[in-house]
């Protein structure tokens, strides 16, 4: 696998990542195929198609205060023009009561290679919760 391609893919995805935190839809946008196909805990079990669902949380903008999103131990897997990431987001945030907190979320991401340029087409989130018996 090419380490050069591999590491431009976990660049576009930070930056993907980082206009989610920042709330910046301009350069969500240029990220994602219009096309893009989403599982997220917000669509409640229901693949949702397009952008317009994501939309909506841009417009409610960003994470307020500081915070820093973390892709860990991302693993990177090339098929041709396709390629899967797959990794643990963390987000480290002041919550509500004003100290920080840590947001775990696992997350399969898949870009292709269209026209020469990497597009974000599919991604698939999952809420990480603490467990008890
Ligand atoms: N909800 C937008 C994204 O995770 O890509």
């Amino acid at each position: 696998m090419s380490d050069t391609t591999t590491a431009e893919l976990l660049e576009l995805n930070q930056r993907l990542l980082d206009s989610i935190a920042l709330g910046d839809w301009a350069a969500y946008q240029e990220l994602c195929d219009p096309s893009l196909t989403a599982l997220e805990p917000e669509s409640l079990g229901h693949l949702v198609e397009g952008l317009a669902f994501h939309r909506y949380y841009f417009d409610l903008g960003g994470i307020r205060g500081r915070h820093q999103t973390t892709m860990c131990h991302p693993h990177v897997r090339l098929m041709g023009d396709v390629a899967v990431i797959a990794y643990v987001r963390l987000i480290q945030r002041i919550g509500p009561d004003g100290n920080a907190m840590t947001v775990g979320n696992a997350e399969t991401r898949v870009w292709q290679r269209i026209d020469g340029r990497w597009r974000h087409v599919h991604f698939h989130r999952s809420m990480m919760m603490p467990m008890s018996n």
